[in-house]
């Protein structure tokens, strides 16, 4: 059964290589667990998505909540899904623009069609905080 989360999480402020090591790894490690989905950090939290099998989802979230660099993950949302909405991404960044009157629409440009709107919303009002 294919599963997706989406948790946020806080960490200090990561440099944008200490962010890219996270992104590598994920690229590395994903493809063979089957895992795809996405990452957003705007500086003090993470937003990820992750989906594939429950089984190995489980596995990863227990890897990520004991992960250092970063603390406080907060599962947002859990559910079961017919199709992936990030089948070609491994783990894509989705940046967050500066200007906060862009992020909105810069989001509706880069988040995958097949997310579901309830989903959609959580990312997109994750994004234009702060
Ligand atoms: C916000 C965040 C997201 C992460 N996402 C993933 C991921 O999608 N896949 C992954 O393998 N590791 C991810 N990690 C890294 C894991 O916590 C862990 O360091 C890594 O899986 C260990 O893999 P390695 O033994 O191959 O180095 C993430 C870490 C953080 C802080």
């Amino acid at each position: 059964m294919l599963s997706q989360y989406l948790y946020i999480s806080t960490a200090p402020t990561l440099s944008r290589d200490e962010v890219d090591a996270i992104l590598a790894t994920s690229a590395r490690n994903n493809p063979a667990r089957e895992i795809t989905g996405l990452l957003l950090y705007n500086g003090r939290n993470f937003l990820q998505l992750i989906e594939g099998e429950e089984e190995a989802l489980v596995a990863l979230m227990l890897r990520i909540t004991e992960d250092p660099r970063h603390s406080g993950i907060t599962l947002l949302d859990r559910r079961a899904i017919e199709e992936r909405s990030c089948p070609d991404w491994a783990m894509k960044r989705v940046l967050i623009a500066e200007s906060i009157a862009s992020r909105r629409e810069m989001l509706e440009r880069e988040l995958p069609e097949g997310i579901a709107p309830e989903v959609r919303k959580m990312i997109v009002n994750f994004a234009v905080l702060n």
